[in-house]
Protein backbone atom coordinates (compact mmCIF):
# COMPACT_ATOMS: atom_id res chain seq x y z
CA UNK A 1 0.00 0.00 0.00
CA UNK A 2 1.08 3.73 -0.79
CA UNK A 3 2.28 5.76 2.18
CA UNK A 4 -0.08 8.05 3.72
CA UNK A 5 0.62 11.51 3.11
CA UNK A 6 0.23 13.55 6.49
CA UNK A 7 -0.16 17.28 6.71
CA UNK A 8 2.84 19.16 8.04
CA UNK A 9 3.72 18.89 11.87
CA UNK A 10 1.98 22.41 13.05
CA UNK A 11 0.06 23.07 10.15
CA UNK A 12 -3.38 22.19 10.70
CA UNK A 13 -6.61 21.22 8.76
CA UNK A 14 -9.97 23.02 10.01
CA UNK A 15 -12.38 20.49 10.25
CA UNK A 16 -16.10 20.91 9.14
CA UNK A 17 -17.50 21.07 12.89
CA UNK A 18 -14.84 23.63 13.88
CA UNK A 19 -15.12 26.24 10.84
CA UNK A 20 -18.69 27.23 12.72
CA UNK A 21 -16.33 28.54 16.14
CA UNK A 22 -13.67 30.63 13.16
CA UNK A 23 -16.83 32.12 11.88
CA UNK A 24 -18.47 33.64 14.67
CA UNK A 25 -15.18 34.78 16.07
CA UNK A 26 -14.18 35.99 12.52
CA UNK A 27 -17.65 37.74 12.27
CA UNK A 28 -17.63 39.55 15.45
CA UNK A 29 -14.38 40.73 14.37
CA UNK A 30 -15.63 42.08 11.34
CA UNK A 31 -18.88 43.92 13.05
CA UNK A 32 -16.21 45.85 15.92
CA UNK A 33 -13.47 46.79 13.68
CA UNK A 34 -16.50 47.75 11.29
CA UNK A 35 -17.81 50.34 14.39
CA UNK A 36 -14.69 51.90 14.34
CA UNK A 37 -14.35 52.86 11.12
CA UNK A 38 -11.61 50.21 10.48
CA UNK A 39 -11.48 48.64 6.39
CA UNK A 40 -9.75 45.54 5.51
CA UNK A 41 -6.81 45.01 3.40
CA UNK A 42 -5.72 42.24 1.75
CA UNK A 43 -1.88 41.27 1.15
CA UNK A 44 0.01 38.16 -0.45
CA UNK A 45 1.17 35.42 1.47
CA UNK A 46 4.73 35.73 -0.33
CA UNK A 47 7.05 38.44 -0.64
CA UNK A 48 10.30 39.06 -0.47
CA UNK A 49 12.73 37.98 2.31
CA UNK A 50 14.43 41.26 2.33
CA UNK A 51 11.30 42.90 3.78
CA UNK A 52 10.52 40.69 6.64
CA UNK A 53 14.59 41.11 7.36
CA UNK A 54 14.40 44.94 6.66
CA UNK A 55 11.02 45.53 9.72
CA UNK A 56 11.10 42.66 11.90
CA UNK A 57 15.04 42.39 12.60
CA UNK A 58 17.82 40.43 11.20
CA UNK A 59 18.65 39.32 14.94
CA UNK A 60 15.26 38.35 15.50
CA UNK A 61 13.79 34.72 16.22
CA UNK A 62 11.84 35.15 13.78
CA UNK A 63 13.91 36.07 10.98
CA UNK A 64 16.90 34.00 11.81
CA UNK A 65 15.49 31.01 12.50
CA UNK A 66 11.83 30.84 11.84
CA UNK A 67 11.15 31.67 8.37
CA UNK A 68 9.71 29.22 5.37
CA UNK A 69 12.63 31.29 2.33
CA UNK A 70 13.08 30.06 -0.90
CA UNK A 71 15.26 31.47 -3.96
CA UNK A 72 12.49 31.79 -6.65
CA UNK A 73 12.81 30.50 -10.28
CA UNK A 74 15.35 33.12 -12.04
CA UNK A 75 15.63 33.63 -15.76
CA UNK A 76 18.85 33.33 -18.18
CA UNK A 77 19.92 36.72 -17.02
CA UNK A 78 18.94 37.30 -13.42
CA UNK A 79 19.13 34.85 -10.47
CA UNK A 80 16.20 33.88 -8.94
CA UNK A 81 15.22 36.03 -5.79
CA UNK A 82 15.02 35.65 -2.13
CA UNK A 83 11.05 35.11 -1.33
CA UNK A 84 9.46 34.18 1.89
CA UNK A 85 5.97 32.86 3.08
CA UNK A 86 4.76 36.26 5.64
CA UNK A 87 5.86 35.74 9.16
CA UNK A 88 3.33 38.21 10.42
CA UNK A 89 1.25 41.21 8.57
CA UNK A 90 2.89 44.34 9.93
CA UNK A 91 5.73 44.46 6.92
CA UNK A 92 3.41 43.52 3.92
CA UNK A 93 0.74 45.95 5.25
CA UNK A 94 3.52 48.71 4.92
CA UNK A 95 4.96 47.80 2.19
CA UNK A 96 1.41 47.72 0.31
CA UNK A 97 0.92 51.02 2.00
CA UNK A 98 4.04 52.70 0.54
CA UNK A 99 3.02 50.84 -2.62
CA UNK A 100 -0.54 52.20 -3.19
CA UNK A 101 -0.26 55.42 -1.95
CA UNK A 102 -1.90 55.06 1.12
CA UNK A 103 -0.07 56.16 3.87
CA UNK A 104 1.15 59.61 2.81
CA UNK A 105 -0.39 62.78 4.35
CA UNK A 106 -3.51 60.96 5.74
CA UNK A 107 -4.58 58.63 8.05
CA UNK A 108 -5.73 55.07 7.58
CA UNK A 109 -7.55 52.44 9.81
CA UNK A 110 -7.14 49.00 8.06
CA UNK A 111 -7.44 44.96 9.18
CA UNK A 112 -6.41 42.28 7.52
CA UNK A 113 -6.57 38.47 8.87
CA UNK A 114 -4.95 35.02 6.93
CA UNK A 115 -2.26 32.52 7.65
CA UNK A 116 1.13 33.03 8.73
CA UNK A 117 4.07 31.06 9.07
CA UNK A 118 6.57 30.96 11.63
CA UNK A 119 8.84 27.37 11.88
CA UNK A 120 8.37 26.98 15.56
CA UNK A 121 8.42 24.02 17.75
CA UNK A 122 4.43 22.87 17.78
CA UNK A 123 3.11 22.60 21.31
CA UNK A 124 -0.14 23.69 22.61
CA UNK A 125 -1.28 27.53 21.17
CA UNK A 126 1.91 27.31 18.94
CA UNK A 127 1.54 26.11 15.09
CA UNK A 128 4.34 26.47 11.97
CA UNK A 129 0.70 27.72 10.26
CA UNK A 130 -1.23 29.65 12.91
CA UNK A 131 -3.84 32.35 11.70
CA UNK A 132 -3.49 36.57 13.11
CA UNK A 133 -6.02 38.93 12.48
CA UNK A 134 -4.09 42.34 12.41
CA UNK A 135 -5.13 45.93 12.71
CA UNK A 136 -3.00 49.17 12.17
CA UNK A 137 -3.52 53.05 12.00
CA UNK A 138 -1.09 55.27 10.31
CA UNK A 139 -0.66 59.22 10.36
CA UNK A 140 -2.05 59.29 14.21
CA UNK A 141 0.70 60.48 16.19
CA UNK A 142 -1.44 61.21 19.71
CA UNK A 143 -2.33 58.33 22.38
CA UNK A 144 -5.36 58.71 21.34
CA UNK A 145 -5.52 56.30 18.64
CA UNK A 146 -2.93 53.71 20.94
CA UNK A 147 -6.06 53.96 23.09
CA UNK A 148 -8.66 53.47 20.52
CA UNK A 149 -6.58 49.88 19.68
CA UNK A 150 -6.77 49.27 22.86
CA UNK A 151 -10.40 49.76 23.56
CA UNK A 152 -11.90 48.19 20.46
CA UNK A 153 -9.63 44.94 21.68
CA UNK A 154 -11.29 45.10 25.64
CA UNK A 155 -14.74 45.64 23.24
CA UNK A 156 -14.42 42.48 21.53
CA UNK A 157 -13.07 40.10 23.99
CA UNK A 158 -16.29 41.11 25.95
CA UNK A 159 -18.60 40.14 22.41
CA UNK A 160 -16.33 36.78 22.39
CA UNK A 161 -17.03 36.33 25.47
CA UNK A 162 -13.40 35.93 26.76
CA UNK A 163 -12.57 36.38 30.40
CA UNK A 164 -10.18 36.75 32.40
CA UNK A 165 -7.00 38.33 30.21
CA UNK A 166 -4.50 40.73 31.46
CA UNK A 167 -3.25 43.69 29.58
CA UNK A 168 0.21 44.54 29.89
CA UNK A 169 1.78 48.00 28.84
CA UNK A 170 5.13 49.46 28.52
CA UNK A 171 6.57 52.67 26.28
CA UNK A 172 10.13 51.77 24.51
CA UNK A 173 10.23 55.30 23.93
CA UNK A 174 11.99 57.28 20.88
CA UNK A 175 14.43 55.14 18.68
CA UNK A 176 16.85 57.86 20.20
CA UNK A 177 16.17 57.31 23.96
CA UNK A 178 16.01 53.73 22.98
CA UNK A 179 19.28 54.25 21.63
CA UNK A 180 21.18 55.16 25.03
CA UNK A 181 18.98 52.72 27.05
CA UNK A 182 20.73 50.08 24.84
CA UNK A 183 24.33 51.28 25.66
CA UNK A 184 23.50 51.28 29.39
CA UNK A 185 22.37 47.34 29.21
CA UNK A 186 25.27 46.44 27.07
CA UNK A 187 27.69 47.76 29.44
CA UNK A 188 25.86 46.63 32.68
CA UNK A 189 25.41 42.98 30.52
CA UNK A 190 29.34 42.88 29.91
CA UNK A 191 29.86 43.44 33.48
CA UNK A 192 28.32 40.22 33.99
CA UNK A 193 29.30 38.48 30.64
CA UNK A 194 30.51 35.44 31.85
CA UNK A 195 26.62 34.71 34.37
CA UNK A 196 24.84 35.21 30.54
CA UNK A 197 24.17 32.04 28.37
CA UNK A 198 25.38 31.29 24.66
CA UNK A 199 21.67 32.94 23.31
CA UNK A 200 21.80 36.46 25.18
CA UNK A 201 25.97 36.52 24.62
CA UNK A 202 24.69 36.64 21.11
CA UNK A 203 22.41 39.24 21.97
CA UNK A 204 24.60 41.48 23.71
CA UNK A 205 26.04 43.15 20.98
CA UNK A 206 23.52 43.01 18.47
CA UNK A 207 20.27 42.85 20.29
CA UNK A 208 20.54 43.65 23.99
CA UNK A 209 17.15 44.73 24.68
CA UNK A 210 16.28 41.03 24.12
CA UNK A 211 18.16 39.36 27.31
CA UNK A 212 15.33 41.11 29.30
CA UNK A 213 12.73 39.13 27.98
CA UNK A 214 15.05 35.96 28.02
CA UNK A 215 12.73 32.61 29.80
CA UNK A 216 16.20 31.20 31.27
CA UNK A 217 15.76 31.38 35.01
CA UNK A 218 19.05 31.19 35.60
CA UNK A 219 19.35 34.94 34.43
CA UNK A 220 15.89 36.06 36.26
CA UNK A 221 18.47 37.91 39.03
CA UNK A 222 20.84 40.03 36.51
CA UNK A 223 17.66 40.71 34.71
CA UNK A 224 16.16 42.04 37.72
CA UNK A 225 19.14 44.64 38.81
CA UNK A 226 19.55 45.94 35.26
CA UNK A 227 19.02 49.52 34.23
CA UNK A 228 15.60 50.10 33.78
CA UNK A 229 13.67 51.63 30.97
CA UNK A 230 10.88 53.48 32.14
CA UNK A 231 14.26 55.52 33.79
CA UNK A 232 15.55 56.03 30.87
CA UNK A 233 12.80 57.32 28.63
CA UNK A 234 12.48 60.65 26.96
CA UNK A 235 10.45 63.41 28.15
CA UNK A 236 8.14 63.39 25.08
CA UNK A 237 7.02 59.67 25.39
CA UNK A 238 6.86 59.80 29.07
CA UNK A 239 4.10 62.28 28.55
CA UNK A 240 2.73 60.02 25.43
CA UNK A 241 2.66 57.37 27.72
CA UNK A 242 1.15 58.58 30.63
CA UNK A 243 -2.28 60.71 28.68
CA UNK A 244 -2.32 56.65 27.25
CA UNK A 245 -2.44 55.07 30.75
CA UNK A 246 -4.67 58.30 31.63
CA UNK A 247 -7.62 57.21 29.04
CA UNK A 248 -7.29 53.99 29.84
CA UNK A 249 -8.28 54.77 33.60
CA UNK A 250 -11.03 57.19 32.57
CA UNK A 251 -12.27 54.15 30.61
CA UNK A 252 -12.18 51.68 33.56
CA UNK A 253 -9.76 49.61 31.67
CA UNK A 254 -7.30 47.38 33.96
CA UNK A 255 -3.99 46.97 33.14
CA UNK A 256 0.02 46.37 34.04
CA UNK A 257 3.09 47.84 33.84
CA UNK A 258 5.39 45.80 32.67
CA UNK A 259 9.14 47.19 32.32
CA UNK A 260 10.48 43.89 30.85
CA UNK A 261 8.31 43.94 27.97
CA UNK A 262 10.38 44.57 25.14
CA UNK A 263 8.85 42.23 22.40
CA UNK A 264 10.03 40.06 19.79
CA UNK A 265 10.25 42.39 16.61
CA UNK A 266 12.45 45.06 16.46
CA UNK A 267 10.32 47.61 14.62
CA UNK A 268 8.56 48.92 17.96
CA UNK A 269 9.28 52.64 19.53
CA UNK A 270 7.16 53.97 22.43
CA UNK A 271 3.90 52.05 23.58
CA UNK A 272 3.78 48.57 23.62
CA UNK A 273 0.97 45.95 24.85
CA UNK A 274 -0.03 42.39 25.00
CA UNK A 275 -3.20 40.66 26.32
CA UNK A 276 -2.32 37.97 28.26
CA UNK A 277 -4.02 34.70 29.61
CA UNK A 278 -3.02 32.31 32.31
CA UNK A 279 -5.01 29.39 30.67
CA UNK A 280 -2.71 28.30 27.55
CA UNK A 281 0.30 27.36 29.56
CA UNK A 282 3.51 29.13 27.90
CA UNK A 283 1.97 30.42 25.13
CA UNK A 284 0.22 33.10 27.20
CA UNK A 285 0.09 36.33 24.50
CA UNK A 286 -3.11 36.45 23.00
CA UNK A 287 -3.09 40.01 21.44
CA UNK A 288 0.27 42.09 20.85
CA UNK A 289 1.05 45.28 19.59
CA UNK A 290 2.60 48.45 20.00
CA UNK A 291 3.70 51.51 18.06
CA UNK A 292 6.19 51.45 15.20
CA UNK A 293 6.94 55.47 14.24
CA UNK A 294 9.95 54.54 12.27
CA UNK A 295 8.99 52.10 10.01
CA UNK A 296 7.66 53.26 6.97
CA UNK A 297 10.40 55.40 6.25
CA UNK A 298 12.95 52.33 6.91
CA UNK A 299 10.78 50.84 4.27
CA UNK A 300 11.09 53.51 1.80
CA UNK A 301 7.80 55.80 2.50
CA UNK A 302 7.65 59.02 4.01
CA UNK A 303 8.03 59.57 7.41
CA UNK A 304 4.55 58.22 9.20
CA UNK A 305 3.60 57.43 12.42
CA UNK A 306 1.68 54.08 12.83
CA UNK A 307 0.27 51.71 15.52
CA UNK A 308 -1.18 47.72 15.41
CA UNK A 309 -1.41 44.76 16.66
CA UNK A 310 -2.20 41.73 15.89
CA UNK A 311 -4.00 38.58 17.94
CA UNK A 312 -3.48 35.20 17.38
CA UNK A 313 -7.31 33.54 16.06
CA UNK A 314 -6.18 29.78 17.28
CA UNK A 315 -5.35 31.08 20.84
CA UNK A 316 -8.93 33.00 21.08
CA UNK A 317 -10.30 30.23 19.75
CA UNK A 318 -9.19 27.86 22.61
CA UNK A 319 -10.40 30.62 25.31
CA UNK A 320 -14.03 31.34 23.32
CA UNK A 321 -16.80 29.50 25.36
CA UNK A 322 -18.60 26.67 23.62
CA UNK A 323 -22.45 28.22 23.95
CA UNK A 324 -20.58 30.99 21.30
CA UNK A 325 -20.20 29.60 17.78
CA UNK A 326 -23.35 29.93 15.40
CA UNK A 327 -25.29 26.65 14.93
CA UNK A 328 -24.40 25.32 11.77
CA UNK A 329 -27.31 22.34 11.93
CA UNK A 330 -29.86 22.53 9.50
CA UNK A 331 -33.32 23.13 9.73
CA UNK A 332 -34.92 21.39 7.73
CA UNK A 333 -34.03 17.70 5.95
CA UNK A 334 -35.79 16.52 2.83
CA UNK A 335 -36.72 12.24 2.82
CA UNK A 336 -37.66 12.20 -0.23
CA UNK A 337 -38.50 8.55 -1.43
CA UNK A 338 -38.43 7.66 -5.20
CA UNK A 339 -37.66 9.50 -7.90
CA UNK A 340 -41.04 11.61 -8.93
CA UNK A 341 -40.59 12.91 -4.83
CA UNK A 342 -37.21 13.35 -5.62
CA UNK A 343 -37.84 15.85 -8.38
CA UNK A 344 -40.58 17.71 -6.48
CA UNK A 345 -38.56 17.96 -2.98
CA UNK A 346 -35.89 19.43 -4.72
CA UNK A 347 -38.06 22.72 -5.65
CA UNK A 348 -39.56 22.64 -2.83
CA UNK A 349 -36.33 23.16 -1.28
CA UNK A 350 -35.46 25.72 -4.10
CA UNK A 351 -38.73 27.75 -3.02
CA UNK A 352 -38.43 27.45 1.10
CA UNK A 353 -34.76 28.88 0.98
CA UNK A 354 -36.13 31.73 -1.21
CA UNK A 355 -39.57 32.23 1.41
CA UNK A 356 -36.31 32.34 4.05
CA UNK A 357 -33.19 33.26 3.24
CA UNK A 358 -31.60 32.10 7.05
CA UNK A 359 -33.09 28.51 6.75
CA UNK A 360 -30.55 25.77 6.10
CA UNK A 361 -32.62 23.06 3.92
CA UNK A 362 -30.65 19.56 3.21
CA UNK A 363 -32.26 17.65 0.29
CA UNK A 364 -31.43 13.83 0.97
CA UNK A 365 -29.20 12.96 -1.91
CA UNK A 366 -28.31 9.71 -2.92
CA UNK A 367 -31.51 8.31 -2.11
CA UNK A 368 -32.28 5.49 0.05
CA UNK A 369 -34.77 4.11 1.78
CA UNK A 370 -37.16 6.09 4.51
CA UNK A 371 -34.85 4.13 7.64
CA UNK A 372 -31.69 5.28 6.04
CA UNK A 373 -32.93 8.71 5.15
CA UNK A 374 -34.33 9.42 8.37
CA UNK A 375 -30.96 8.16 9.98
CA UNK A 376 -28.77 10.72 7.76
CA UNK A 377 -31.57 13.38 8.99
CA UNK A 378 -31.01 12.49 12.61
CA UNK A 379 -27.18 12.58 12.21
CA UNK A 380 -27.54 16.48 10.31
CA UNK A 381 -29.14 17.49 13.92
CA UNK A 382 -31.62 19.34 11.78
CA UNK A 383 -35.32 20.38 13.60
CA UNK A 384 -37.42 19.77 11.39
CA UNK A 385 -38.00 16.37 8.48
CA UNK A 386 -40.79 17.10 5.30
CA UNK A 387 -41.18 14.19 4.19
CA UNK A 388 -42.27 12.97 0.48
CA UNK A 389 -43.38 9.25 -0.74
CA UNK A 390 -46.22 7.94 -3.06
CA UNK A 391 -49.16 8.82 -1.09
CA UNK A 392 -48.27 12.73 -0.39
CA UNK A 393 -47.48 13.35 -4.30
CA UNK A 394 -50.86 12.12 -5.07
CA UNK A 395 -52.62 14.44 -2.95
CA UNK A 396 -49.73 17.17 -3.41
CA UNK A 397 -49.25 17.27 0.71
CA UNK A 398 -45.65 16.85 2.76
CA UNK A 399 -45.40 15.50 6.04
CA UNK A 400 -43.52 17.89 8.85
CA UNK A 401 -42.06 15.66 11.11
CA UNK A 402 -40.90 17.48 14.65
CA UNK A 403 -37.01 15.14 15.09
CA UNK A 404 -35.78 17.08 18.59
CA UNK A 405 -39.13 17.33 19.96
CA UNK A 406 -41.46 14.66 20.76
CA UNK A 407 -44.25 16.48 18.75
CA UNK A 408 -46.38 14.51 16.72
CA UNK A 409 -45.73 14.50 12.92
CA UNK A 410 -48.90 16.26 10.84
CA UNK A 411 -49.22 16.16 6.90
CA UNK A 412 -50.20 19.67 5.11
CA UNK A 413 -50.96 20.88 1.74
CA UNK A 414 -47.65 22.03 -0.07
CA UNK A 415 -49.09 25.60 -0.33
CA UNK A 416 -48.90 25.76 3.38
CA UNK A 417 -45.47 24.03 3.85
CA UNK A 418 -43.53 27.34 4.75
CA UNK A 419 -46.55 29.16 6.71
CA UNK A 420 -46.18 25.84 9.37
CA UNK A 421 -42.17 25.75 9.42
CA UNK A 422 -42.33 29.05 10.42
CA UNK A 423 -44.44 28.04 13.52
CA UNK A 424 -42.22 25.00 13.78
CA UNK A 425 -38.59 26.52 13.26
CA UNK A 426 -40.24 29.75 15.71
P1 LIG B 1 3.50 38.82 17.35
O1 LIG B 1 3.56 39.07 18.82
O2 LIG B 1 4.66 38.17 16.73
O3 LIG B 1 3.25 40.24 16.68
O4 LIG B 1 2.20 38.00 17.02
C1 LIG B 1 0.91 38.45 17.39
C2 LIG B 1 0.07 37.32 17.95
O5 LIG B 1 0.05 36.21 17.07
C3 LIG B 1 0.61 36.73 19.26
O6 LIG B 1 0.17 37.50 20.36
C4 LIG B 1 0.00 35.35 19.26
O7 LIG B 1 -1.32 35.41 19.79
C5 LIG B 1 -0.07 35.00 17.79
N1 LIG B 1 1.02 34.07 17.41
C6 LIG B 1 2.30 34.39 17.15
N2 LIG B 1 3.00 33.29 16.81
C7 LIG B 1 2.14 32.24 16.87
C8 LIG B 1 2.25 30.83 16.63
N3 LIG B 1 3.39 30.26 16.23
N4 LIG B 1 1.15 30.06 16.79
C9 LIG B 1 -0.03 30.61 17.17
N5 LIG B 1 -0.18 31.94 17.41
C10 LIG B 1 0.88 32.74 17.27
C11 LIG B 1 3.11 40.44 15.34
O8 LIG B 1 3.00 39.57 14.52
C12 LIG B 1 2.99 41.90 14.95
N6 LIG B 1 2.86 41.99 13.50
C13 LIG B 1 1.80 42.53 15.66
C14 LIG B 1 1.63 43.97 15.29
C15 LIG B 1 0.78 44.48 14.37
N7 LIG B 1 2.33 44.99 15.78
C16 LIG B 1 1.94 46.11 15.20
N8 LIG B 1 1.01 45.82 14.34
Amino acid sequence: MAEKLQAIRGMNDILPGESARWQFLEQAVRDVLDQYGYQEMRMPLVEKTALFCRSIGEVTDIVEKEMYTWQDRGSDKKEGELLSLRPEGTAGCVRAGIQQGLLVNQQQRVWYQGPMFRRERPQKGRYRQFHQIGVEAFGIEGPDIDAELILLTARLWQRLGIKGLRLELNSLGTSESRQQYREQLVNYFSGHIDQLDEDSKRRLESNPLRILDSKNPALADIIAAAPSLPDSLDDESKAHFAALCAVLDNAGIDYELNPRLVRGLDYYSRTVFEWKTDQLGAQDAVCSGGRYDGLVEQLGGRSTTAVGFAMGVERLLALMPETNERDAKPHVYMVLVGDAAQAKGVAIAEALRSHQRAWRVLVNAGGGSFKAQFKRADKSGAAVAVVIAESELENDTVVVKPLLTDQEQQTVPVAALADTLEQQLA
